[in-house]
């Protein structure tokens, strides 16, 4: 993981600077692959919670928990000895949860290759030393791009809430 080399707490680690955004690296080693010498679905969603919990709890300066995991899209095998990066950014927040897209990319530095490998949308929830949901900052989308992403997330919100629906009408 890329973080910087402070020894405060004062100032932002493992970003940018921006608490919305963080950027982690990671090499892939054969303990993390299959019998294909590519890595493991679970491995790259384990990844990604980190740097969606790391992101949120940046974000929110508060507790956070994973609440969901929702469309992960794996688009190109990641081979042992690649470097991974993943961005992770939040791009919704409701009353007491954030929603984190975490794209990730596999790079071949020998080879000079570079791909999109996976992406998804996290679902982190603020709560307090009882485990009770508790208020997060609210995100104000400017660009056009966050405005989209804000939009996609709010469209799973809206379908988790129906699902919901369903399960308590049973
Ligand atoms: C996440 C958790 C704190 C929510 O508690 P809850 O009593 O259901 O809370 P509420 O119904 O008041 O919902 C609180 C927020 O969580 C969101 N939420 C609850 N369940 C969710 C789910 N399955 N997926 C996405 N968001 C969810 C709600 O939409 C709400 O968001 P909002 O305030 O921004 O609108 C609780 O379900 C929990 O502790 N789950 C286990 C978390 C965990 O251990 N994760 C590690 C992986 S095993």
């Amino acid at each position: 993981m890329v973080s910087n080399s402070r020894s405060d707490l004062s100032g932002p680690l493992g970003g940018s600077g921006a608490s919305r955004s963080v950027r982690m690296v990671e090499v892939v080693f054969p303990n993390t692959t299959n019998h294909y010498g590519t890595m493991f679905g679970g491995k790259v969603v384990d990844l990604m919670d980190r740097a969606a919990f790391i992101v949120a709890s940046k974000f929110s300066n508060q507790n956070m928990v994973t609440a969901s995991v929702e469309h992960i899209d794996f688009y190109a095998p990641i081979k042992s000895g690649s470097l991974v990066e993943l961005n992770a950014d939040v791009v919704y927040t409701g009353r007491t949860s954030v929603t984190v897209k975490v794209d990730l990319f596999v790079e071949r530095p020998v080879s000079r290759t570079r791909a999109h490998a996976s992406s998804g949308y996290f679902t982190m929830v603020s709560v307090d030393e009882s485990g009770r949901p508790m208020r997060v900052p609210s995100l104000n989308p400017e660009s056009e791009e966050q405005k989209k992403e804000w939009a996609v997330a709010k469209g799973l919100v809206a379908a988790r809430a129906e699902r919901k629906q369903v399960r308590d009408e049973k």
